[in-house]
């Protein structure tokens, strides 16, 4: 009998899936991937099996995720159409890493996800999986079965006894890990309809947040946040804090119309006050620290190496080598970025490292001026000349 690895969320769509694949002659392995959604993965693995899988695997990816994914891409500004910092898309490999290493283990032929045909997390496991090994078969269950609507196939859990939780019928379609929350589909679809409340998990209302100013101070060495307000975390815990305190003022909500891969609109919104934070911080100290041409290189940078993520190909020769520039931008990262975070904004307000380029004796208007005003006549000549007709 053939071997399937199913990257299982416990929904409704990987919970059919589970019967749908063993009715089709498949023994289902589950792989259940802890990205930080904080849910109960024990009720999850216990739903799994209940289902008829014959065995669950259940894996903390969450220090992998931070340390190989999440870190990169502040690095090198990965921000895709100027406004999704890009946490689902930045999972996708890596549980796709997982399924083929889990497929190995066992020695399935074959692995499955729950995505459907419309979206971009269905290109982005199936061309990292096939990279890390083009002879496993992939299926995908949501894209070919024969269920027309939700109801259909609750109606098929219902009559297989597949354990499902119908009982609060989600408004959204929500996929939330460490660096953010997507959220989409439902009401959100109206373009016109501005989000409701209920929409948002873990920020609150600009309008309700603090009526004073939080202070917060981010200090990074080396392009990697070590400290928040002089105090050392690690990169979780720093990034658990900044989504609290994030959270309650209100800073890292983004509502956007994406160009999907498959080529269609989408209206989608996020949560990320930890992710926003570092990088307004992150890019206000490469400010400070890069000269004028490498910092204004690295943008195009910034904006291929979104690409690349959002377009599933993280394991990618060319992301490999912006990785190395990227790299490289990185040496003089150090310092401290203290931000004013005020209902939903968060804005730098002062900065210090040791590396910055930035010398008051330049750039004053006052006596200490050692800038030579007289040279400017000429640089200006010179620097117009090829433009004067
Ligand atoms: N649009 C985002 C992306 O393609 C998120 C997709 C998943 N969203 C969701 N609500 N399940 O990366």
């Amino acid at each position: 009998m053939k071997k399937v690895v199913l990257a299982y969320s416990g929904g409704l769509d990987t919970s059919c899936a589970i019967k749908w694949l063993k009715a089709r002659g498949y023994r289902v392995i589950c792989f259940i991937a802890d990205l930080g959604q904080g849910e109960d993965f024990k009720a999850i693995e216990k739903r799994a099996l209940a289902g008829g899988a014959e065995k669950v695997y259940i894996k903390d990816l969450q220090d992998e995720f931070l340390k190989d994914f999440i870190l990169p891409a502040l690095k090198a500004g990965a921000v895709y159409e100027g406004k999704y910092l890009l946490a689902t898309a930045l999972g996708r490999p890596l549980i796709a890493k997982y399924l083929v290493d889990i497929a190995h283990k066992e020695k399935a032929q074959a692995v499955a996800h729950g995505c459907t045909g419309k979206g971009n997390d269905q290109v982005r496991l199936e061309v990292t999986i096939g990279i890390l090994d083009p002879d496993l078969e992939i299926i995908a269950p949501v894209r070919i079965w024969e269920f027309k609507s939700r109801e259909e196939e609750i109606e098929y859990a219902i009559s297989c006894k597949i354990p499902i939780d119908v009982t609060k019928k989600k408004p959204y379609s929500i996929d939330r890990n460490l660096w953010g929350i997507s959220i989409e589909a439902g009401i959100l679809e109206n373009l016109q309809q501005e989000p409701p409340e209920d929409a948002y998990l873990i920020t609150k209302d600009p309008k309700l947040a603090p009526n004073s100013p939080k202070y917060i101070e981010v200090y990074f060495e080396k392009g990697v946040p070590k400290k928040i307000n002089g105090k050392t975390y690690s990169l979780k815990s720093l990034i658990g804090l900044l989504n609290k305190i994030g959270g309650q003022c209100g800073v890292g909500r983004t509502d956007l119309v994406e160009n999907r891969l498959v080529g269609i609109k989408s209206r989608e919104i996020y949560e990320a006050p930890a992710a926003t934070i570092l990088h307004i911080a992150h890019k206000e100290l490469e400010n400070l620290v890069l000269d004028r041409e490498l910092a204004h290189f690295k943008e195009g940078i910034a904006l291929k190496y979104s690409e690349m993520i959002y377009y599933g190909l993280w394991y990618s020769a060319l992301k490999e080598a912006l990785d190395g520039f990227v790299a490289s931008t990185q040496k003089q990262v150090t310092g401290a970025i203290k931000l004013k975070l005020f209902k939903g904004s968060a804005i730098p307000v002062a900065r210090k490292s040791p590396y910055g380029l930035y010398k008051k004796e330049l750039s004053t208007y006052g006596k200490e001026d050692k800038f030579n005003q007289k040279l400017a006549e000429g640089f200006i000549r010179i620097w117009g000349m090829p433009y004067q007709k």
